[in-house]
């Protein structure tokens, strides 16, 4: 039997873990400049969290959900998104009442069971933000111009920031009413899915990812036509403050996101470099999940990005600092006594914060060489019966290929200094 990762699925093997280490390290750098909080939340839930929260008739819930039993008979899901995870959260544990405007940001494993391709896996890792408290559209801006930032940071080239609004629950009939009417003589243009969501739920439309339904939607009214006076002073503010930062963007009023929490603001930033899996961040406002889901009436956004897709771009780019990992000393005792004293060297020098390592398998001097050498080592430290005799190593600049004697006694002292 031969055991492979699941379809969707990716090992992060060693020479790609310090790749993933600086996109974290740099994101949770920025986020911190921006005053936000971590928040970690478990990776499975009750599956009416979900279902109640992105919605029943999204992609998401009606296919893509790891749904399962478990023993005492619970419906769980592994969570396909954070936002859900993190308003429940925010409401089981009053951050609320703590202080009236929270910012989080979290990362972390997703599972989605989609076809895999490129960009787009089953279990798959975000990194993501959620301010909830505020309704200002000041905020809105804040969350837009930190994931603008954020891959800014990374030097990421040929990025497009997409933005519409939603509306609210109130310009919805208006919307409805038209987009009914135009779709009346034409609704056999639509796929199966879509006809059922035509009655139930009709922005679901403009999601779809069917060549067809997206053909029939060329002239179909815009929600962002319909909104009410509050909603459109609201995204109004938002472009203003945008323009301000000098943050470019690109009206769509086909964007209304995959997942059914959000009201008015949306946007997304897509990467030319991507294929079909383009999308690198998607957010938006979600003014009413706080309360839907038992919380007091509480606005909030929020976006979320695949840290895989950000990798993709990174290493499509070049945009990876080339890390050093080097070692500054690799130890070569060439037999038994010597091995013990390399053990003790090693310990010591770890101590005062030298990265180094010791042959573990015995090898003639030649091969600890070449070893040291495919490890990039500084330094070489070579053990042998003479040296013992001495008291003295053997240390060899791996760069001048120059060799000196060293007493051990001094040799942590003399590493330290190099
Ligand atoms: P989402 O658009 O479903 O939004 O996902 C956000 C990002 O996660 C996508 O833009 C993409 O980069 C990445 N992503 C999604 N699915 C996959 C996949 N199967 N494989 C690889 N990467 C993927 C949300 O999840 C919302 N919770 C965002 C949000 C937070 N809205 C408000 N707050």
């Amino acid at each position: 039997m031969k055991y492979t990762a699941l379809q969707g699925t990716k090992d992060l093997l060693p020479e790609d873990a310090p790749k993933w280490r600086y996109i974290e390290d740099k994101i949770r750098e920025i986020l911190s400049l921006y005053n936000y909080k971590e928040i970690r939340t478990p990776v499975f839930e009750q599956t009416e969290l979900f279902k109640r929260s992105i919605g029943d008739d999204t992609d998401i819930v009606q296919k893509e959900m790891y749904t399962f039993q478990d023993q005492g008979k619970r419906s769980l899901t592994l969570r396909p998104e954070g936002t859900a995870s993190i308003v429940r959260a925010f409401i089981e544990h009053n951050l609320g009442e703590k202080s009236p405007l929270v910012k989080l940001f979290y990362f972390g494993q997703m599972f989605r069971q989609e076809r895999p391709q490129k960009g787009r896996l089953r279990e798959f890792n975000q990194y993501g933000v959620e301010v909830i408290g505020s309704l200002d559209p000041l905020v809105d801006a804040e969350v837009i111009e930190l994931g603008v930032r954020i891959n800014k940071a990374f030097g990421l080239e040929g990025l497009k920031l997409y933005l519409n609004s939603i509306g609210c629950k109130d310009c919805r009939p208006a919307h409805r009413d038209a987009f009914n009417k135009f779709v009346k003589d034409k609704i056999e243009k639509f796929c199966q899915d879509c006809q059922l969501r035509l009655l139930r739920n009709p922005l679901r439309i403009f999601d779809c990812k069917n060549e067809k339904c997206i053909e029939a939607l060329k002239d179909a009214p815009m929600i962002l036509d319909f909104l009410d006076a509050k909603c459109k002073n609201h995204f109004k503010k938002v472009r203003e403050y945008l323009d301000q930062m000098g943050i470019e963007y690109i009206l769509d009023g086909r964007l209304v996101r995959g997942l059914d929490y959000y009201t008015r603001t949306t946007f997304e930033i897509k990467s030319e470099a991507l294929g079909a899996q383009d999308t690198l961040i998607g957010g938006g406002r979600y003014d009413l999940l706080v309360s839907e889901l038992g919380g007091k009436d509480t606005p909030a956004i929020g976006f979320a990005a695949g840290i895989e897709r950000l990798f993709l771009v990174l290493e499509m780019q070049k945009k990876f600092p080339l890390e050093d990992e080097r070692l500054d000393v690799f130890i070569a005792p060439l037999g038994e006594k010597e091995k013990s004293l390399g053990l003790k060297l090693l310990k010591d020098l770890r101590e005062k914060g030298l990265r180094c390592d010791l042959d573990f398998l015995e090898r003639s001097l030649k091969s600890q060489l070449k070893e040291a050498d495919r490890q990039k080592a500084k330094k070489v430290l070579i053990i042998g019966e003479d040296e013992l005799k001495k008291g003295k190593g053997t240390l060899r600049d791996m760069e001048t290929k120059e060799q000196k004697e060293i007493e051990f006694e001094k040799l942590v002292q003399e590493l330290i200094r190099a």
